[in-house]
């Protein structure tokens, strides 16, 4: 019954503070996912770390006359601080610069290198001939040959997603200077990602149930061109070295050759903090274990085509047998902001700081979560996350539990009261509420994390229209007995409808569990009349409008 499931989750590059795009698109996923498949007692992994190579760093580090790993240091424990505001709950967070990272990954190389799938090629590259080095990915802009789209980087274009040589841009710019790039020889290492067509046309035909842009995605590439060989090293200073001396100084490893492997050295990494080192098998040399990537959609090449290949061609190299290839990619969508694409070094939404600093961790969770970009790019503006949290998860969730627990408390002597008869109209919200568990756990399993909280939220409103119609308040004058029996009822609701929520909201969660005890498993536990009902405390603070500048 107790399937170990590994939470993958993209490493963010630590070169800038992140924005609620970044978040909505794969922190936050990750973690409701993985909060419940704890609950419903998978043996849960979720690993991840800051990305801290590759020229996003050293364009940073370049750009304010400091040192790539200061650059890193500070973004480092900007995350670090911000997961545990968001309570973001990592088995793992690392980063791509520890020792055991680099050792991984040198490991995989020499495999693949003596499995025949890495060779070394004569190329040709972009130099600036007026500062004299090499134009490595984010060093150098231009035209995608792909899409045409005008702002393309060196290595991958951020319209269409696709990955190419800098030196297929059509009228490459250098970041450095004025003067217009030439090509220049230089020797890398070449991964033979061509050589594994046939066999990630398979892995992808047997993919059931993935959301259809990146399956379309992936496929899509596969049938247009196919993957085509790409150098794996580089001409920088910066990144993991080379496990060969063949190429000689000033190369490194690639970026995005090294960050993908973080899950498989992060997942060591953790198991050697055990008691057991080996445990990381537990995921990666197991059949039964299913892996679930959570990222953004502009990283659906590298972990549906580029990742899986790098798995494959190592073989049975890393600890004598194959590794657990990724079972699902529920990738998500750009999140908008009037319109543009959230980036906090373009100014465009709010970062994560600000997001904290406008809104209590739950709240924030639930309004990106209402609004997760899981099929379609999505806007979330300030005035949609007001609108969430107060009308929605205050109005609805907050009130709720804080209106029937103060009836209870007040009116049933500070117990849980006991049940008289219970009516049919009290039984069908009960049997709602099971249902509704069911359903979202359904939903969960297919990683349909905004349907999984529309269901939470509408059996609130179930609830919410149940004590409308009944109104315990004047039926207390009257009938004690029936008064108290509709508060009990209206008790076990919330007590199964909180387990629907306690993924995405876990703050507040705790609150909860402190006025009504803790709950196990993903099912309405029944309550004990008698047991004590303290006196309850409001969840959520409403938004005030003026505070968001609205
Ligand atoms: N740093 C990359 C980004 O921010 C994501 C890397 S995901 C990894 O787009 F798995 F490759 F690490
Ligand atoms: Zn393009």
């Amino acid at each position: 019954m107790s399937n170990p499931v590994l939470v993958a989750v993209a490493w963010p590059y630590a070169s800038g503070s992140r924005h609620l795009g970044h978040l909505a698109g794969a922190y936050l996923p990750a973690d409701i996912f993985a909060r419940q498949q704890r609950i419903i007692g998978n043996e849960v992994l979720m690993v991840s770390g800051s990305d801290v190579h590759g020229t996003p760093i050293t364009v940073r580090a370049d750009a304010e006359g400091v040192k790539p790993q200061d650059i890193v240091n500070r973004y480092h424990e900007e995350f670090l601080s911000q997961w545990e505001e968001l309570g973001i709950n990592w088995d793992l967070y690392t980063t791509t610069g520890t020792p055991n990272h680099a050792e991984v990954t040198q490991e995989m190389f020499l495999a693949q290198l003596q499995n025949g799938f890495i060779d070394r090629r004569t190329t040709n590259q972009l130099f600036d001939p007026e500062v004299k080095r090499f134009l490595p990915d984010r060093y150098v802009e231009g035209s995608c040959p792909h899409c045409g789209y005008s702002e393309a980087r060196g290595d991958q274009c951020d319209q269409c997603g696709k990955t190419y040589d800098a030196t297929d841009l059509i009228e490459p710019r250098s970041k450095l200077s004025e003067a217009t790039p030439e090509a220049r020889e230089t020797e890398h290492f070449y991964f033979r990602y061509s050589d594994f067509n046939n066999q990630l046309d398979e892995f992808l035909n047997q993919k059931e149930g993935w959301r259809n842009h990146v399956l379309n995605f992936a496929k899509g590439w596969l049938t247009d061109e196919g993957l085509l060989d790409r150098a794996i090293t580089r001409d920088l200073d910066w990144g993991v070295e080379l496990p060969v001396e063949d190429l000689g100084e000033g190369k490194r490893i690639y970026v995005w050759y090294d960050a993908v492997i973080g899950y498989l050295s992060a997942s060591q990494e953790w198991a050697s903090t055990t008691d057991d080192k080996e445990k990381w098998r537990h995921w990666w040399h197991n059949d039964n274990a299913r892996h679930v990537y959570f990222i953004g959609k502009d990283n659906i090449p590298f972990h549906a085509l580029f990742w899986p290949a790098q798995l494959m061609a190592t073989k049975q190299a890393i600890g004598g047998e194959t590794l657990h290839l990724p079972d699902d990619i529920p990738a998500n969508q750009y999140v908008t902001f009037k319109g543009g694409k959230a980036s906090a070094s373009r100014g465009v939404g709010l970062t994560i700081a600000e997001g904290l600093e406008k809104y209590q961790p739950d709240a924030l969770r639930y309004a990106l979560a209402a609004n997760f970009p899981e099929q379609a790019d999505t806007e979330i503006s300030e005035e949609e996350i007001v609108r969430r949290i107060n009308d929605e998860l205050v109005s609805n969730w907050g009130n709720l539990v804080n209106r029937v627990l103060s009836m209870a408390h007040k009116n049933c002597d500070q117990m849980i009261p006991s049940p008289d008869e219970i009516t049919e109209e009290d039984q069908l919200l009960l049997d709602q509420v099971d249902e509704s568990l069911r359903t979202s756990s359904e939903q969960f399993d297919q990683v349909e994390l905004r349907a999984a909280l529309r269901t939470a939220m509408e059996s609130a409103q179930s609830t919410n229209r149940y004590l409308n119609a009944t109104e315990p308040w004047k039926v207390l004058k009257v009938d004690k007995q029936r008064g108290s029996t509709i508060l009990f009822v209206a008790l076990s609701a919330i007590n199964g409808i909180r387990v629907m929520f306690r993924p995405f909201l876990p703050f507040s969660s705790q609150t909860l569990d402190s006025m009504l005890g803790e709950s196990a498993g993903w099912e309405r536990q029944e309550l004990q009349p008698g047991s004590p009902l303290p006196k309850p405390v409001p969840l959520f603070r409403k938004v005030e409008t003026d505070e968001t500048g609205y």
